[in-house]
């Protein structure tokens, strides 16, 4: 039951309002003066209260205040006498949601807390849309039910509301980009902007240009003074994709942006503060670049605070099924194809695939075969052909019925016809390809017959 604090000097006034509200099902309490009132909402949070404006020990605007301060959320109506509107006007103007003019009757009660009501619906709804909104950027869009993923989102929920540099490692397409927008979307820093930056795709100068800005005239092209993305995202997440290809004399000045938190536009003088939360990624080892001398150490420090390891595609390999059916559904809508389901044979080559492109390789197969898939169940044949060969198998999960022999068996066969097919049928350069004797090739034509032919 929803209650409501009544606050009135005036007995008859409180027992009409009791017998009209509790008749509408509300809970009501009831106070006679400010003090009284206080004690009332000191014992807990009351999510309505109406107000006469005029109380022996203090107006109502008083108590209008008090509540605001103490529990926004509470829905406040004043009742004011006929003749004073401009109290009511005041009390708007602090908060309250809606105001009586004394004498009222049932049916106007009825309205103006029926409307107070609706809106406080509305306010917990935009509430709750917007929590999901943020889940959902978040890590709602990220699938995976293996351990280490589960690891993984944990380690992401508990890093993201720290300001803290973060980076993210993992071979090419296992989600790297996916992880560093979970972790802004769920930061205090999500409302500003999350910028991305190629550390890779851009020369040295350009880079400069592109991260600290560059003032009008500072080198040829320079036709306009234009903001560096370190400024761009100000208050917000800079990620830098592939911080491993920085070039070198970069290097040192990102360490120098990193370490003073102020930037200086490339022909500029003036320094520039800025507030952004690091977020780096790679999917070369940062530690043997810095062996090699190709990345500094001190800057690998500086990025390395909090590392995020995303694991490949093939160790977890209870993910492919769920990220299949997912990007089953995604592409059925996009393309509006209405394929339901990936046909068991299908799923069996998905999982023992050994996927040296991770989830993005994944994606595009899914994608791949809802377009070409004619009936409503993705069937082996639109698979690619290279998934469909045993020995692009990852070695399948060990249960009980798994050979070896007839693993190896198959692989072997399968290389065989793989070494005679890019010979063009020549067997000197099967050989060649395999590294094999002739005598050996012929051993294993002969062994492999049956499903050689096939
Ligand atoms: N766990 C996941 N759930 C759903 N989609 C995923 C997941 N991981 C990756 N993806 C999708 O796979 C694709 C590749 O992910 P992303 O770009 O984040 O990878 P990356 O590690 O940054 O790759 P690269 O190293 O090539 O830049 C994206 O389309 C992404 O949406
Ligand atoms: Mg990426």
């Amino acid at each position: 039951m929803q209650k409501i604090l009544v606050i009135d000097d005036e007995p008859s006034m409180r027992e009409l309002l009791a017998i009209m509200l509790r008749k509408e099902g509300f809970e009501v309490l009831l106070a006679d003066s400010r003090a009284r009132a206080a004690a009332v909402l000191a014992a807990g949070p009351v999510p309505m209260v109406i107000t006469d404006v005029k109380l022996p020990d203090g107006d109502g605007i008083e108590i209008l205040r008090h509540v605001k301060a103490a529990s926004p959320e509470t829905i406040v109506i004043v009742m004011t006498a006929f003749g004073s509107t401009q109290t009511a006007v005041a009390a708007l103007k602090l908060g309250a949601h809606d105001y009586l003019i004394k004498p009222f009757d049932i049916e106007e009660l009825r309205i103006v807390v029926g409307n107070a009501l609706e809106k406080q619906r509305l306010q917990e709804e935009n509430l709750r849309l917007k929590a999901e909104f943020r889940t959902r950027h978040g890590l709602d869009r990220m699938v995976g039910v293996s351990p280490s993923m589960v690891a993984l989102f944990e380690l992401v929920r508990s890093v993201a509301p720290t300001g803290s540099t973060v980076l993210v490692t993992g071979e090419s397409g296992t989600g790297k980009e996916l992880v560093a927008k979970a972790i802004h979307a769920l930061s205090p820093r999500r409302d500003a902007s999350f910028v991305s930056v190629n550390c890779a795709a851009l020369s040295e100068s350009l880079l400069e240009s592109e991260l600290f800005g560059h003032m009008k005239g500072a080198f040829t092209d320079a036709h306009q003074t234009k903001k560096g993305l370190f400024e761009v995202a100000h208050r917000g997440t800079l990620f830098l994709d592939e911080v491993g290809e920085t070039p070198m004399a970069m290097q040192v000045k990102l360490l120098r942006a990193l370490q003073e938190k102020r930037i200086r536009r490339v022909g500029g003088t003036e320094e520039i503060e800025v507030d952004v939360r690091l977020i780096a990624a790679t999917n070369r080892p940062l530690e043997s670049l810095v062996q090699e001398r190709r990345f500094r150490e001190d800057l690998f420090y500086r990025l390395n605070v909090i590392p995020i390891h995303v694991p490949p595609l093939r160790s977890r390999q209870e993910d492919i099924p769920l990220l299949a059916e997912h990007f089953l559904s995604r592409f059925g809508r996009e393309m509006g194809k209405a394929v339901a389901k990936i046909s068991s044979e299908a799923m069996e080559k998905l999982t023992r695939y050994s996927w040296p492109g991770n989830v993005r390789e994944l994606e595009n197969v899914v994608e791949r075969a809802v377009a070409l898939e004619t009936s409503n169940v993705v069937l082996p044949e639109r698979l690619p052909q290279e998934m469909l060969s045993p020995s692009a198998a990852a070695v399948p999960p060990l249960t009980e019925g798994f050979s070896l022999d007839e693993h190896l068996r198959a692989v072997e066969a399968d290389l065989v016809r793989r070494a005679l097919e890019q010979g063009g049928g020549d067997r000197a350069a099967a050989c060649r390809l395999l590294g094999i004797s002739p005598r050996s090739l012929r051993y294993l034509l002969e062994k492999h017959r049956s499903s050689l032919s096939a």
